[in-house]
């Protein structure tokens, strides 16, 4: 299962980070930034906790939560696999490796596998279109890559 990232420790790292920023102008997005780091993700819960305190409405922080993709709504998996889907990669067929994934790892794009090892998510070009189509798995990059190349890359992992 998931790791239990909601503990009262981090809920407690989340108030003192609450009560720097309470009372400065712009909070939401420094508290946001810090809370993703803390419990990996800024769930409903968490959300909810930091509504209450710096009094800004749920819906409000829920729309800027997904509105940016640096947050997440739920923890990531130990690996998390980025299939490019910017111009270069998407050309060079990077629907088809993302669809191969999603098959393989049985999750949909922006979920994370039952047993928490696998996160899917797309990605904005990253900047190495020579490679296209291009998937990271946390820090390690592939290239140039056709679905027959998928299987391959994730048994590294399982
Ligand atoms: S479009 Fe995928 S790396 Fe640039």
């Amino acid at each position: 299962m998931i790791k239990d990232v909601f503990t009262k420790e981090n809920f407690d790292k989340l108030d003192s980070v609450i009560q720097e920023y309470k009372g400065k102008p712009g909070p939401l997005m420094p508290v946001l930034n810090e809370a993703q780091k803390i419990f990996g993700c800024v769930s409903i819960e968490v959300q909810k906790r930091i509504s209450e305190e710096l009094k800004i409405p749920l819906a409000e922080i829920y729309g800027v939560a997904t509105f940016y993709s640096q947050f997440s709504l739920q923890p990531n998996g130990k690996y998390v696999i980025g299939v490019c889907l910017g111009t270069a990669c998407y050309v060079k067929g990077a629907q088809d490796i993302i669809n191969k994934v999603s098959k393989e790892l049985n999750i949909e794009v922006g979920k994370t596998s039952e047993d928490g090892k696998f996160t899917l998510v797309a990605t904005r070009c990253i900047g190495a279109c020579g490679l296209a189509p291009v998937l990271t798995v946390n820090e390690d990059v592939y290239g140039k890559l056709t679905v027959n190349d998928i299987d391959e890359i994730l048994s590294k992992y399982e």
